[in-house]
């Protein structure tokens, strides 16, 4: 039978960047999560005769919201829907099986790197046909929609037994509850040379996953384990909790520190990786080697003809503008095109569907490829562990060629977190306004050639979006970039990217912080953080 109910709409159902995220109580009141479920059915001309694709990463209300939508998109009279086993997908998986099963789109359920559990963060997001997350256009309809809509319908029927692999029915709408694994895991193999990675664990190679107990587990145990030969525990903390177990599920050598001090360690393994809560981020790191996530996209777009899936040759290389031009020195070697867009995986989507570019990627641990519209978490240890396998070195001298021939992009991030936000915005606004008078002096003995607020011109649309982080560049093309993070949930959230050049052959080898000391010190000058601010160290250095 479908109940209609009524509710009086929620303040500050606004989709950020990725979906709306809040604490996980706040999407337990009642009526709170289908609200926001309503209006993406609103935004997207409603559910009827529509498939969707299901699943979350796991989190704490993970099952729950599962069983919400699937009786909402029934009693709207969606046709079909795709659920993974136990409500579960990563959200590279779901991206994949939204283009597999060429549905309408798909729900994910995650938020992604934050903390899970009761009183942590829970969060939805829409991802449209190509597998990519809605677009603004889209969010900002769901936006208005949560503001008029008062009420939703929803079928009385009992939950379904989602654990069970197989197709049911609840009302008139098919569910087809499917192997969350198995789709993506054959995907992986289509891409990478499995015999020769096989044979590489076969030989000996070892290897260490951090799963974090979030989403990857049994993908990476399925994959790294039972197809590619590697030994059994190789993946660590694989198995999804609702609380991440206490994990914050964010792979970075702060919060991922078991994983790095293993790495670091006498009795270190060839390769070590980690994954995010919803498996789309990465990162990697060899027998005492950390991999820049800058550096992993430049070394991964450099080899990827290695892998039978990129042995074609690439289309063309992305980085969001604060990521390293490491990979920018790969494309001018290698002939392709090389974009620069805003921060966020979205604006990668429309040069991905125009096959402008095959590989792209973010400072932010984030890499991925044409095969998803998402990024991919475990493509990329993929893509590694194919590399390694087909060139037979460690990690480490594959980075010292790589820096050996284009020269070292010497990078980091340092996060100033949680500053209150009025002065976080005096002090950008008080940057911006020295910003044209900047070029052509001198900070720390060192010349500023351009000094500007990126903008970026979508070549396929021809959107501009403004004031996408301010850029400090000197002569020598060290740069600094200064922006506020749009995905933080305390105050405001400064992040300060610096970068320096180094053409080799001498000086490959520096710590980065020692390489960047310099910019270090003219990025605290330039913006006068601390006189701002009040903090004079950062609170995380990736
Ligand atoms: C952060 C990252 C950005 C990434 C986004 C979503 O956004 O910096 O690269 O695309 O999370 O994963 P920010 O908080 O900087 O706005
Ligand atoms: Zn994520």
């Amino acid at each position: 039978m479908i109940r209609t109910q009524s509710f009086t709409p929620f303040d500050g159902q606004k989709p950020g960047t990725s979906g709306l995220r809040k604490k996980t109580r706040v999407f337990m009141q009642p009526h709170y999560l289908e609200a926001f479920v309503q209006a993406i059915f609103a935004a997207i001309g409603g559910a009827a005769g529509k498939t969707f694709v299901i699943g979350g990463d796991g989190r704490f209300y993970n099952d729950r919201a599962v069983q919400i939508i699937l009786r909402m998109a029934a009693a709207q009279g969606a046709s079909r829907a795709i659920v993974g086993q136990g409500g579960l997908l990563s959200t590279p998986a779901a991206s994949h099986l939204i283009r597999l099963n060429k549905t309408d789109g798909g729900i994910i359920l995650s938020a992604s790197h934050n903390p899970g559990g009761v009183e942590e963060d829970f969060g939805i997001k829409f991802n449209m046909a190509n597998g990519g997350p809605a677009p603004e256009a889209v969010t900002e309809a769901m936006y208005a929609a949560t503001k008029t809509q008062t009420e939703y319908t929803t079928l009385e029927a009992a939950d379904l037994d989602l654990n069970r692999i197989g197709t049911v029915s609840l009302g008139d709408m098919v569910v087809q509850i499917v192997d969350p694994v198995a789709d993506y895991a054959s995907l992986m193999e289509s891409l990478f040379d499995f015999p020769a990675m096989r044979a590489r664990f076969a030989a000996g190679f070892t290897m260490r996953f951090d799963a974090m107990c979030a989403i990857t587990g049994p993908y990476a145990r399925d994959i790294l384990e039972n197809r590619l030969g590697a030994a059994k525990g190789t993946v660590t903390h694989g198995t999804p909790l609702p609380d991440f177990g206490g994990m914050h599920p964010d792979p970075n050598p702060t919060w991922a520190h078991e994983l790095m001090d293993e790495m670091m360690g006498p009795a270190a393994p060839d390769f070590g990786a980690a994954s995010d809560g919803d498996g789309d981020r990465n990162m990697v790191v060899g027998r005492g080697a950390y991999v820049s996530p800058s550096d992993s996209l430049a070394v991964l777009a450099a080899n990827a003809h290695l892998a039978p899936g990129y042995a074609a040759g690439l289309k063309g290389i992305a980085r969001s503008m604060p990521t390293s031009a490491a990979a920018d020195r790969v494309a001018q070697a290698m002939g392709l095109a090389c974009f620069e867009t805003p921060t966020g995986w979205k604006f990668f989507g429309n040069l991905l569907d125009a096959g402008r570019c095959t590989i792209c990627g973010e400072e932010s641990f984030g890499t991925g490829s044409d095969h998803v519209r998402e990024k991919d978490g475990l493509w990329a240890v993929l893509l590694w562990l194919n590399i390694l396998a087909v060139r037979g070195q460690s990690v480490a001298e594959i980075l010292a060629e790589h820096w050996a021939k284009y020269g070292r992009n010497y990078y980091s991030r340092h996060d100033f977190e949680a500053i209150e936000s009025a002065k976080a915005d005096a002090m950008m606004a008080a940057l911006r306004a020295k910003l044209a008078s900047l070029p052509g002096t001198q900070v720390q003995g060192m010349q500023i050639k351009a000094a500007d607020d990126f903008a970026y011109t979508d070549p396929v649309d021809g959107s501009v979006s403004q004031n996408q982080g301010v850029r400090i560049i000197f002569a020598d093309d060290s740069r600094i970039v200064y922006r506020l993070s749009g995905t933080g949930t305390q105050g405001a959230t400064l992040r300060v990217y610096l970068e320096r050049y180094q053409p080799g052959p001498e000086g490959l080898h520096l710590d980065p912080q020692e390489a960047l000391a310099p910019i270090i010190a003219a990025a605290h000058d330039l913006a006068q953080i601390t006189p701002h601010t009040g903090r004079s160290a950062p609170d995380v250095i990736t």
